[in-house]
């Protein structure tokens, strides 16, 4: 399942998995407080993979998220977005 998100908010950079079944679950899981293209509750996920955790400089992160050292890729967002709450960043 994180699979498939990560395919929709790494595009066009991965598409390893149906991105089709990915912006469903993007909808249903993510878009009450995410968009693409602009900070809602949570930061906008244009170009995120890759990008510094907390790193956007116009969104207000938490303390614990902003001082991690994580690069945002396959590995880590696999692993906080299967469990939020057992990684260095706390719960999300
Ligand atoms: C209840 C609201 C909420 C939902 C639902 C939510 N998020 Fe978030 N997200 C946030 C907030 C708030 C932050 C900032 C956390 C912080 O500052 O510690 C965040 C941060 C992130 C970040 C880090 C961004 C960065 O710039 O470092 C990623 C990646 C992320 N969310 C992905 C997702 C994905 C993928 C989903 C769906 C599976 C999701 N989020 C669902 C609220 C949410």
């Amino acid at each position: 399942m994180t699979g498939a998100i990560r395919a929709i908010i790494s595009a066009p950079a991965a598409q390893a998995d149906d991105p089709s079944q990915g912006e469903a679950l993007y909808k249903a899981k993510c878009a009450a407080c995410h968009a693409i293209e602009k900070n809602r509750i949570g930061p906008r996920h244009r170009g995120v993979f890759g990008r510094r955790a907390g790193s956007l400089p116009d969104f207000s992160y938490s303390a614990a998220l902003k001082d991690s050292e994580v690069i945002w890729n396959a590995q880590s967002l696999d692993r906080w977005l299967e469990n939020p709450a057992g990684g260095p960043l706390g719960s999300h």
